[in-house]
């Protein structure tokens, strides 16, 4: 089988089970399984495929069409412009989130720079696979961060990324429920927390459902329980003109916001919009 005849027929195996994207997937497969770029696949679309590539690429398809995500099956997923390692021990990090990281950056800089070669000290609060303190601790050279997770596995594929990534120094990974293993007061809360309401989990997508970390996704009766803890815990926690980003969702803006407005009487909060105009990130700014 050729590389050209094989993309097409795992295309077709996945449009028939309604994967969307189906050849983008194919293409994705097969790369990984040759080990190539998208440039060295389409400039060898006559090379033969081994029998073993093939089996080992429709075993992918196999996967994909039973509900498994892609990041999962090829073991790594794409954010900010960096490559990260993922697998069943972390949520997949979201393309919304990257507004959270765009946010945050501006905050960041614009305190750094007035710290006189002080380290602007952060935390990614629920830190996942660390793309989000990953992300920032690359822009952001002269920040300490502190990136937490309350699941130890989340914490070791961490570790893989930050090692990966080149900031094992800069990305101090604490294990922890919330803020309670932060060391020190931070300039910065950045968060990306569980917020699905427990009576919409086993609504969710199969391929979110039956595959995603439950601990990732599940916010408590109302979705906020996190957050709700985030903003009462996180006065102790900042210092003196210090920011909180937090990822949202945005059907529930109004009550974070209120939430905020309790913890956070005399400080300005905002609610930023994604590119579908929906609130996706709040920001407290005491
Ligand atoms: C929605 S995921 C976000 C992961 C990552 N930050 C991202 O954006 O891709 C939420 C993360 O919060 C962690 N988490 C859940 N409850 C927590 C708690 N009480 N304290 C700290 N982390 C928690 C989960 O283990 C999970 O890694």
């Amino acid at each position: 089988m050729t590389v050209d005849q094989a993309l097409r027929r795992a295309a077709e195996t996945l449009a028939s089970h309604n994967i969307d994207e189906a050849p983008l997937e194919a293409e994705v497969f097969l790369m990984h399984v040759l080990n190539f770029s998208r440039v060295q696949l389409y400039s060898q679309l006559k090379r033969q495929i081994s029998p073993e590539q093939a089996r080992r690429l429709f075993d992918l398809v196999t996967r994909r069409v039973q509900g498994e995500p892609t990041a999962y099956i090829v073991g790594h997923k794409e954010f900010f412009g960096h490559d990260f390692q993922v697998d069943r021990r972390v949520l997949i990090p979201r393309p919304e989130t990257e507004l959270l990281v765009e946010k945050a950056l501006v905050c960041g800089r614009d305190r750094l720079s007035s710290l006189e070669n002080m380290p602007l000290i952060t935390a990614d609060i629920g830190t996942g696979c660390a793309a989000i303190a990953i992300s920032l601790a690359l822009e952001l050279t002269g920040a300490k961060i502190y990136a937490t997770d309350i699941s130890l596995e989340a914490l070791e594929v961490a570790k893989v990324n930050c090692e990966k990534h080149g900031v094992a120094g800069q990305v101090h990974l604490l294990w922890g429920d919330m803020l309670d293993p932060l060391p020190e007061p931070v300039h910065l809360i950045v968060a990306n927390l569980p917020y699905v309401k427990d009576v919409e989990i086993e609504q969710l997508p199969p391929e979110i459902r039956g595959f995603e970390p439950r601990i990732a996704l599940a916010g408590g009766a109302d979705g906020l329980d996190k957050v709700r803890r985030l903003l009462a815990e996180a006065k102790g926690k900042l210092r003196s003109g210090g920011s909180i980003f937090m990822e949202i969702d945005p059907r529930q803006s109004q009550d974070v916001v209120e939430l905020a407005k309790i913890c956070f009487p005399t400080s300005e909060v905002h609610l930023e919009k994604d590119l579908s105009d929906l609130d996706r990130v709040a920001t407290v700014e005491t």
